[in-house]
């Protein structure tokens, strides 16, 4: 059989690591495919064209146009794994109206533009893999598209986003700063190219938001996630997390409700004896409750050259391996049949349930707490535990440390803002949700 022939666009840090790959394991991997995988060409930037020169030893077209790689004979699957909204959308439908197969890592891309990628290349039936969007490594899209078809997915949490849980676990082990650890993140090649996208939570929402599609069968729906970071999370709060027996994590959450679905991102306090609030440094870590199956938990690198490498490898040779068929016989996109999908909203964030750790420091004076447990008993909020610290000396102010039961968010809304209100509370009230993520 003739090689399946693959252009790049981007020899940077995935691209490089798939090249890698492809010359250390070709023969593993053509007895896999059932034919061998070759790169025929690649674009890269200018000031990057020696690097890639010395990296391919030459022996693939190397472009500085990417829509030369597009449009070339030669190539019968794109492999975009440049990044960034603009051109890549213009590059991977151009791919698509040209009748090639797209391999993509950009979860942004497929997140905002992903409704209309797919409408395009099922027109023209071509298919888009992604497995690299999402967790790099770690095989989460077959496993939700394939491995768990038999299920009603129920809810999915993960630990998506590399850079802010070693953020997170640095500052918890070594007491580093915030600063000094995205830098270290960054150096290792593990964060966006604007790290705003790590750390408050943005690339984690644009990976959630692929996850709910491929799980409930609905439209890619961004712009409805609820997306909080941790760059306003205190060493105070991670201390008195691990008080009550917890760790925050930043969490990707997806949830079917019989009121909506619930998409958000945020930190999050999670028992410390379930196995992924032990999920630590740049390693991500991804829960999924199906009614059938139960709670299933993939594990693994979710960032860096040979682990998205791994990925976009994956989808290639599943392409090579259908190549040949009809169109209709090829897996989903969504995994649900395209004229099957559903189009459940996306509910607002005020409207989820959740327990909530909550923290005010308050004047130590008597009445204080009572004028507090007023508050939440008044909207039917539930007290599950509680902590006062003894004021260091000379100091009139402690802090109290509440976690709630289960309750409605617009309820805690309403309780915190009464609670700011009170002379005796100063300054404003921490708010993070707690999540039991039980079988
Ligand atoms: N910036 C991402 C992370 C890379 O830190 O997880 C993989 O998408």
């Amino acid at each position: 059989m003739t090689p399946i022939r693959v252009g790049l666009l981007g020899l940077g840090v995935v691209g490089g690591g798939t090249w890698t790959i492809l010359e250390r394991n070709r023969e593993e991997i053509a007895r896999r495919a059932g034919r061998e995988i070759h790169v025929t060409c690649a674009a890269v930037r200018p000031q990057d064209l020696e690097k890639a020169a010395a990296k391919t030893g030459g022996r693939i077209t190397l472009y500085t146009d990417p829509m030369q790689v597009v449009q070339n004979p030669e190539v019968d699957i794109v492999a975009e794994l440049m990044g960034g909204i603009h051109p890549a959308l213009e590059l991977v439908l151009e791919a698509i109206a040209q009748g090639k197969h797209v391999v993509t890592a950009n979860k942004a891309l497929l997140a905002l533009q992903g409704n209309d990628i797919f409408k395009a290349a099922r027109t023209r039936g071509v298919m888009i893999g992604f497995e690299a969007a999402v967790a790099g490594g770690i095989p989460i899209i077959k496993a939700l598209r394939e491995g768990l078809t038999a299920n009603r997915i129920e809810w999915i949490a993960g630990i998506i986003n590399g850079t802010s849980n070693f953020i997170l676990t640095n500052m918890r082990d070594r007491g580093e700063s915030f600063a000094s650890a995205l830098s270290q993140a960054q150096a290792l090649g593990y964060a966006e190219a604007d790290p705003t996208f790590d750390i408050e939570g943005i690339d984690a929402a644009h990976k959630l938001t692929i996850m709910a599609a491929i799980a409930f069968g609905i439209p890619m729906q961004f712009e409805r996630a609820y997306t909080e970071g941790i760059s306003r999370l205190t060493a105070q709060d991670i201390q008195y997390a691990q008080e009550f027996g917890y760790r925050i994590k930043l969490l990707g959450i997806t949830r079917r409700t019989p009121r909506g679905i619930e998409l958000r991102v945020h930190p999050t306090l999670i028992p410390e004896k379930r196995l992924i609030a032990n999920v630590d440094g740049v390693m991500n870590a991804v829960l999924v409750k199906g009614d059938a199956v139960g709670t299933t938990l993939y594990y693994g690198a979710g960032a860096g050259a040979e682990p998205t490498g791994s990925a976009v490898i994956a989808d290639l040779v599943d392409m090579t391996r259908m190549a040949s068929a009809e169109p209709g016989h090829h897996v989903p996109h969504l995994s649900f049949q395209h004229d099957q999908m559903h189009d459940d909203q996306v509910m607002p964030v005020s409207e989820i349930e959740s327990s909530y750790y909550l923290r005010m420091s308050a004047v130590d004076r008597p009445g204080v707490l009572a004028e507090v447990t007023r508050i939440l008993a008044d909207l039917g909020i539930s007290i599950e535990a509680m902590l006062q610290r003894e004021p260091p000396a000379g100091e009139q102010r402690v802090d109290v440390i509440m976690l709630t039961h289960s309750t409605l968010e617009r309820h805690i809304d309403q309780a915190i803002a009464q609670i700011e209100a009170l002379q005796s509370i100063a300054g404003p009230v921490t708010r993070i949700r707690m999540e039991s993520l039980s079988a």
